[in-house]
């Protein structure tokens, strides 16, 4: 990659990866990408942005802190924010940060702590009481968390007299490696879905709006770091962790007071040895300066303190040899191979599987059944082949192919222009079904929680259902008796009927995005939903035919328009086609008519009639609260600026790219102050 418009491309790419990952990770607690991708794709941009300064951006997410703030709770402002911390993966770089702080500094000593991999949290107490505790949210903003937090038994809601009467200590909090798999245990048996990892169920609890859940849930906290207020009077790190001890805050159970180099190398190698004996599950070392009076002289960057760094430990890998592959049939009849492994022990779990996406992977990765293989995991969701072993090689290695038919229904199989993926195309596959229902009672869709993977093949397997609307003429007895791996699904069938039941009255973006239509996602549903009424107004809409004549003509906005004319493609290829009508036609007998949650006709009342709005970047109040007063003004939410677009509400951190493109369009970009008074002129 040597051409600078190829580089700028590479650099858009990684921030759309980097940005998605953000997103599934904090928005979602869903991950979606290896600890070890994520590391690789923003090592790049790093390097890449570095070495090309005319790319770099201030919006660059190497340059913010990730994590987003979420509806639903009370704002939070951080004083000073709570940041990152810089990360490196190797004594070398180690030895840079030293050499870096020693230019700038002498006389000072380290301390090296474990690097609780869970979700960071401020507690601030006035007059000794616990009155607030936050997450971090995007650093300087972050979500009121305190109702769930006071049920965590080990957070102190009182302080002793010695403690500063106005406080503000932060540290991470964390599930626990045994409460996990309990956790688990208890969500498989509920038929709910399981977490990946502790900590994504300690976001996911954290993030409860009702704080009996999270009591319920085995979590934690250490406190590491100081907060705002009351944490001045200490000269160094260990003095002050000392005095959290003292004032009843858990701290770190394990951390060394290092001299030089060679010593902290010595503990974060100690410490990796022992990183599976802790409580939490820890992806590094913190290696801190403890002397307090070199942190202002040192400063920070946008990133992070520069009198601290993470030191990553390098993902664990273990050794495993690749039984078979096979390969797995998804919802839209997506083939994925999948290596069946020799079962080993890596990272605390037994892994016998791994996904090898598609088949270019495997042939680039050139992954042979029989191969010695080196497997990764490391905090990481999904267990992956790192790379084959070849002086393993015996020459009795098989090479892959994708099989031409579907493993599952024998089915015609193509490979689309353009695609990696090869797909089944038979719209009657089992396999297909299974993952479509699945999809159809997924959170984002009609959310009916007890039906996840396996008890969805159940009833596909007893033949219960063979289109997603079978769900609804299910009866509960037949519900009761289906069989779960040996286990009638029982009273469970209560909770699937009553959720069903909820479902039917659920506004038309929900039923959108459950059809499971190419291309329909979350946001494209909302977006096709607000501009129709009801379902049947899908059916050869002449907005959506609109949108693919309107691109056929333009050029200018075709990148903007390009996911919706797909996904207009989509829409109206389904209602065309034989499945769509039955379909249509079949939630009419069921007394199914999802309406749109906004009426179709522009409201024509109020000071943004008809405007087209877009709300971007930071702003101090929760989106979903601005979209309501907008589209109570008569304005229009939309989720990307077209040429439709009126106004551009940029909150602090909005790229310039979005404003140059807005102004381009001729979109008017305006603040929040500007936005609250357009929206108090009344109508
Ligand atoms: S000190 C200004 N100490 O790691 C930030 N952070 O990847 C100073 N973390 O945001 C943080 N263990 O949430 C510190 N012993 C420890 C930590 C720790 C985990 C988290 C923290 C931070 C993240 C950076």
């Amino acid at each position: 990659m040597t051409d600078k418009s190829s580089i700028e491309k590479r650099i858009a790419e990684l921030r759309g990866l980097i940005e998605k990952a953000n997103r599934d990770y904090y928005d979602l607690a869903q991950p979606t990408v290896g600890d070890r991708d994520y590391d690789m794709w923003e090592a790049e941009l790093l390097r890449l942005e570095k070495e090309n300064p005319e790319f770099a951006t201030a919006d660059s997410p190497v340059r913010n802190v990730a994590g987003g703030v979420s509806e639903g709770f009370a704002k939070v402002a951080h004083e000073p924010p709570m940041q990152s911390l810089d990360k490196t993966h190797s004594k070398e770089e180690l030895a840079d940060f030293d050499t870096m702080v020693r230019k700038e500094a002498d006389g000072f000593t380290y301390m090296v702590e474990p690097k609780i991999d869970g979700v960071s949290l401020s507690l601030r107490y006035e007059n000794g009481i616990l009155v607030r505790a936050a997450t971090r949210g995007n650093g300087r903003v972050g979500d009121d968390i305190t109702a769930n937090a006071r049920t965590i038994k080990t957070i102190p809601q009182v302080l002793p007299p010695t403690a500063p009467k106005t406080l503000e200590v932060r540290g991470e909090a964390y599930m626990t490696r045994e409460g996990f798999v309990e956790l688990n245990k208890r969500q498989a048996a509920a038929g709910l879905e399981e977490f990946a990892n502790p900590r994504n169920a300690c976001a996911g609890s954290l993030k409860q709006q009702d704080a009996r859940v999270t009591a319920e849930r085995p979590l934690d906290v250490v406190i590491y770091n100081a907060g705002g207020v009351g944490c001045d009077g200490f000269a160094s790190h260990s003095e002050m962790i000392a005095a959290f001890r003292a004032w009843g805050f858990p701290v770190a159970p394990w951390s060394k007071s290092c001299g030089t180099m060679d010593e902290v190398f010595a503990a974060i190698d100690d410490l990796q040895e022992r990183r599976h004996s802790f409580r939490f599950e820890i992806d590094g070392a913190v290696i801190k300066i403890n002397e307090r009076r070199f942190y202002d002289v040192l400063g920070t960057t946008a990133h992070g303190p520069r009198w601290a760094r993470a030191y990553k430990y390098a993902p664990e890998r273990a050794e495993t040899v690749v039984e078979s592959i096979t390969v797995q049939v998804g919802r839209t009849g997506i083939l994925t191979p999948v290596a069946e492994l020799r079962p080993t022990e890596l990272a605390g779990s037994v892994i016998a599987r791994a996904t090898l996406h598609n088949a270019d992977q495997i042939a680039r990765q050139d992954i042979r059944v029989g191969d010695h293989v080196w497997l990764v995991k490391a905090g990481d969701v999904i267990p992956a082949i790192d790379s084959v072993i070849p002086e393993k090689r015996t020459g009795e290695e098989k090479v892959f192919e994708m099989p031409r038919t579907c493993p599952v229904c024998g089915g015609e199989v193509v490979r689309a222009e353009g695609e990696v993926a090869m797909r089944c195309v038979n719209p009657a596959c089992p396999a297909q079904l299974s993952r479509r229902i699945e999809h159809f009672a997924s959170r984002n869709a009609l959310d009916i929680r007890a039906l996840g993977e396996t008890v969805v093949d159940a009833l596909v397997g007893q033949k219960l259902v063979a289109d997603p609307l079978d769900l609804f003429s299910m009866r509960v007895v037949d519900l009761y008796a289906v069989e779960i791996s040996g286990r009638r699904f029982g009273k469970n069938a209560q909770t699937v009927m009553d959720a069903l039941a909820a479902a039917r009255s659920l506004p038309l973006h929900r039923w959108l995005f459950a059809m499971g239509i190419p291309n329909v996602g979350v946001t494209v549903a909302k977006d096709i939903a607000a501009e129709h009424g009801k379902m049947s107004d899908l059916v050869d809409s002449a907005v959506l035919r609109n949108v693919i004549a309107n691109d056929a003509k333009k050029g200018k906005d075709r990148q903007i328009l390009q996911i919706k004319v797909e996904a207009a493609k989509a829409v109206l290829g389904f209602f065309e086609g034989e499945y769509g009508k039955r379909f249509l036609a079949r939630m009419a007998e069921l007394g199914i008519d999802p309406k749109s949650e906004k009426p179709a006709e522009v409201r024509t009342e109020g000071p943004l009639v008809g405007m087209g709005c877009v709300l971007t970047g930071t702003l101090s109040r929760p989106r979903g609260e601005y979209a309501k007063l907008i589209e109570a003004a008569g304005g229009i939410v939309q989720s990307a600026v077209t040429s439709k677009t009126r106004y551009l509400i940029a909150g602090e951190n909005t790229g310039a790219t979005k404003t140059e493109k807005a102004r381009k369009l001729g979109t008017e970009v305006i603040d929040e102050a500007r936005l609250r008074e357009l929206l108090s002129r009344g109508s």
